[in-house]
């Protein structure tokens, strides 16, 4: 008589391979979990094709839900009020969309956030503190005298290297508007420096866009970038310095979706933006799929410097020939840039009219 019955043997085993479906099927689920949870992390994953290319390490840290967020930072700098304005501006956006990372500021330490203080500075690097949950940081502005005033500032923007308290800094120039959270981006694989191409400038050699700087801070890199700025000639920035750099260690964040401007909605040649000549433009579709857009339309100014009617209606983007009745009344792209404007009126105001009853 052997010692397991042949009946009993086959349950047992029949027992196992259920068990063993049950806990291959649990595993299986919980993966599809991970997986959504990373389209959630890319926004709403329409164009989230920047994990799938991520660093491993990233990804395992996606999956298990255990990204620290608190080791990654939104940088904003500012030197004056009107950037200040901006700045927060591009905060409450981030907050609004509930972005993941933190939100870091450098504010020229001549700046004060004491509550007694009620300037206009004072009120609104409090509120950006206390309502967008925004950490402040007193800085130094980093200036040359000589040269283009608008730019003698910007070196201000490479302090974004010794902010070491954190692993990875995003730094966004402040005359922009973030139409989506960009969380992923500090989920990529490591290097010192990511940037996009300044695709709308015609050189023979491609140059880095430095209106978004995806920057790992360190003492080292700091260093380099410190020594870069006070060996300068009269006509290098900010741009310049991370151009010679970086240009050939950097990596290549795409310009789409990441670095669009407003001027391409007056353009009439968008291969350089789409990145091929085939692809039809359809502004609304490029708005819908763009995160970063940054005001670019010389001649026309700044969005908060006014703009004389003529030059507004002279620039703005034309109307199209439109295929079904024949005549130049396609407006999107028109419709689409005035919009960007208005939009950007309406907050600045907004915040404008909250910062007097602000604490
Ligand atoms: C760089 O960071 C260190 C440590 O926070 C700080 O002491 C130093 O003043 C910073 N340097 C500049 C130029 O801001």
């Amino acid at each position: 008589m052997p010692l397991v019955s042949p009946k009993l043997l086959r349950a047992t085993v029949i027992a196992l391979v259920l068990i063993l479906i049950v806990a291959l099927w649990q595993f299986q689920s919980n993966t599809f979990q991970q997986l959504s949870h990373l389209n959630h992390i890319n926004g709403n994953g329409d164009n989230g094709n920047i994990n799938e290319n991520g660093a491993s390490s990233s990804l395992t840290a996606v999956a298990a839900g255990t990204i620290d967020w608190s080791r990654f930072a939104y940088v904003q700098y500012v030197t004056n009020t009107a950037y200040l304005c901006n700045s927060v501006m591009l905060f409450e956006i981030l907050n609004r969309l509930q972005s993941k990372a933190d939100r870091l500021l450098m504010y020229p330490s001549s700046f004060s956030v004491d509550t007694e203080d009620d300037s206009t500075e004072s009120k609104l690097l409090r509120k950006a503190r206390d309502e967008y949950k925004v950490k402040l940081v007193p800085i130094l502005v980093q200036s040359r005298s000589g040269g283009d005033s608008t730019w003698a500032e910007s070196y201000t923007k490479l302090l974004a290297f010794n902010q070491t308290q954190y692993d990875r800094v995003l730094s966004l120039d402040s005359d922009s508007t973030i139409l989506q959270t960009m969380d992923e981006l500090f989920l990529l694989p490591s290097a010192p420096v990511g940037m996009p191409r300044a695709y709308w400038l015609n050189f023979a050699e491609p140059v880095l866009s430095s209106q978004l700087v995806l920057i790992q801070p360190s003492e080292f890199e700091f260093k380099r970038v410190m020594d870069a700025i006070s060996s300068a000639s009269s006509r290098d920035y900010d741009m310049e310095i991370v151009n010679n750099l970086y240009k050939d260690s950097a990596f290549i964040l795409p310009h789409r979706p990441y670095n669009l401007i407003t001027g391409e909605f007056r353009s009439k040649q968008h291969s350089d933006y789409m990145g091929n000549s085939e692809e039809q433009w359809d502004p609304e579709k490029i708005l819908h799929e763009a995160k970063f857009l940054h005001f670019s339309d010389w001649p026309v100014p700044k969005p908060w410097v006014p703009a004389s009617p003529s030059v507004i209606q002279g620039k703005q983007p034309t109307c199209d020939m439109n295929l079904v009745t024949g005549h130049e009344d396609n407006c999107r792209a028109r419709d689409i840039w005035l919009g960007f404007y208005d939009d950007f009126a309406r907050r600045r105001m907004y915040l404008s009219e909250r910062e007097s009853d602000a604490r």
